[in-house]
């Protein structure tokens, strides 16, 4: 299923799914922090465009595998009249110099990568010392029957949501790869399943 489905409805689901008003609701909490040099993990579709304060925003970058949502997200910034440098590649191995940005923003892409940790790691890399992580993603509910119910409709899931995870934690993950969080948030989004709605987000400083 994974090449004409992965290359024809995944960007389609990815783009409605990523613009719901409960999701864009979340953006606007967190991508407006982001200041400096930016750098988005995962940045197809461009859905944060419309959120980052371009008056602290010195340069935004992006980085993300997908052909398809690449172009969309090209498609965006030239709608929007904004520039960017979105390149191609993945979040595990970040073609940027270390020490290169202020923020590092991910929404709803730690999800979907192979290897969040590597991710992480690769984040902690590219920031200057007193950067920031901002991040807005869905992840393993804390309640026992969610929970239950996404280790259950992974398998499926991963398979026909562009490789989306459930069951993967966000702020403990964060906090494992060396950040500190200050104050982080999670809430069920309206509207959506229980097993897909939750959401946390906040913002993650790097360990000294
Ligand atoms: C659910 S979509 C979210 C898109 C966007 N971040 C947003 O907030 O709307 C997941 C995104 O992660 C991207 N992605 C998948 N694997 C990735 C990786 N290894 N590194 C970076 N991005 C990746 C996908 O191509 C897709 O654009």
């Amino acid at each position: 299923m994974n090449g004409w489905w992965d290359r024809h409805v995944v960007p389609r689901l990815i783009g409605c799914a990523c613009r719901q008003p409960a999701v864009m609701k979340d953006r606007a909490k967190v991508v407006p922090l982001a200041s400096g040099d930016v750098l988005e993990l995962g940045c197809g579709g461009a859905a944060n465009l419309q959120y980052y304060d371009w008056y602290k925003v010195k340069r935004l970058s992006g980085v993300d595998p997908s052909p398809e949502l690449l172009d969309r997200a090209q498609n965006e910034l030239a709608a929007s009249g904004r520039s960017a440098n979105f390149v191609a590649g993945v979040a595990e191995a970040l073609p940027f110099a270390s020490g290169s940005f202020d923020t590092v923003v991910t929404t709803f892409t730690l999800c979907s990568v192979q290897d969040p940790m590597g991710a992480l790691s690769e984040a902690r890399r590219v920031l200057r010392p007193g950067g920031k992580l901002l991040f807005v993603e869905h992840g393993l509910a804390p309640d026992a029957s969610p929970a239950k119910w996404q280790g259950r409709i992974e398998p499926v899931w991963k398979n026909i949501a562009g490789g989306c995870h459930l069951t993967r934690p966000v702020t403990r993950a964060i906090s494992a790869a060396g950040f500190v969080t200050d104050t982080p948030q999670g809430h069920y989004m309206k509207r959506t399943p229980r097993w897909l709605g939750w959401v946390e987000y906040g913002e993650a400083r790097l360990a000294s």
